[in-house]
């Protein structure tokens, strides 16, 4: 299974990008399951609904969240009623919506994707190792999933780097997210688990991880709340992984890093 995966989208201009390339994408890399971390696609902070439309039409599969998934009130009745979006699994007990999805493909195959978030330098929640172990003893990953893809939204890459190994071997993907800047770690973990500690961010990079910088930087050097942050609305860099696995293992064969548009350096599969 060819699958792309993109980090988190930061306002309209990580939103738009992404919006715009998704089909392409999909095209000329073969890809069969999109998934895309959207928790920063209005102005930062959260996700409106009519973006989560927008991106599905787009051809997105499946929309993750992280520390900001209920910035906007209104998507929080929408998760209840569009499992195509998931909140991190070890959320309290009785939060809307759900952890993890199961993706039907077209020709039946069936993938399963997991959102789940870090509690280094983040908010404190339930334990998401013990989580992840809990909702992967539900599936066979080559058997009754052909790929299982997991977003770990995390500050710490130690904590990431534990969670990918912990896991390597039951997941064909495991992917950082939240921190808004790709490491270059990419990899197939021993046990085939593709792996990278942080995908980094559809958005524009001449920013303090996609916000507008002078705002940004002003906070660091006075200590008082100053004005609302703003997100840097520069042409956007697509920062995203593709991965290719195999379906009788649901293990990776490889994974490439994907970077179009924008500052950074470019890079694409070849295929
Ligand atoms: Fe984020
Ligand atoms: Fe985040």
């Amino acid at each position: 299974m060819r699958i792309l995966f993109l980090g988190d989208l930061v306002g309209r201009s990580g939103r738009d990008a992404a919006g715009a390339a998704l089909p392409s994408l999909r095209q000329r890399l073969g890809i069969e399951l999109i998934v895309v971390n959207a928790e920063n696609a209005s102005h930062g902070f959260g996700l409106a609904p009519e973006m989560a439309r927008a991106l599905f039409a787009a051809g997105a599969d499946a929309i993750t969240l992280g520390n900001h998934a209920w910035d906007r009130k209104e998507l929080i009745p929408y998760v209840a009623q569009e499992p195509r979006v998931i909140r991190p699994l070890n959320f309290p007990p009785g939060t809307p919506g759900a952890g993890s999805l199961v993706v039907s493909l077209a020709d039946g195959r069936r993938a399963l994707v997991v959102n789940a978030m870090g509690r280094l330098f983040m908010d404190a929640l339930d334990c998401p190792f013990r989580g992840t172990a809990v909702e992967l003893s539900r599936y066979r990953l080559g058997g009754t999933v052909a790929a299982i893809v997991i977003d770990f939204h995390g500050e710490a890459t130690s904590e990431k780097a534990a969670f990918a190994h912990s896991f390597d071997g039951q997941a064909s993907l495991i992917v950082g997210t939240h921190t808004h800047v790709p490491t270059a770690d990419h990899q197939v973990l021993p046990g085939g688990t593709a792996f990278q500690s942080d995908v980094g961010m559809c958005g524009d990079y001449d920013s303090v991880i996609g916000m507008a910088k002078e705002g940004a930087a002003t906070r660091f050097w006075k200590k008082m709340p100053g004005e609302r942050l703003q997100p840097a609305e520069g042409e956007a860099t697509i920062c995203g992984l593709f991965v290719e696995t195999d379906d009788a293992t649901g293990l990776a064969r490889r994974i490439e890093p994907v970077r179009l548009g924008g500052r950074l350096s470019q890079t694409m599969p070849a295929v």
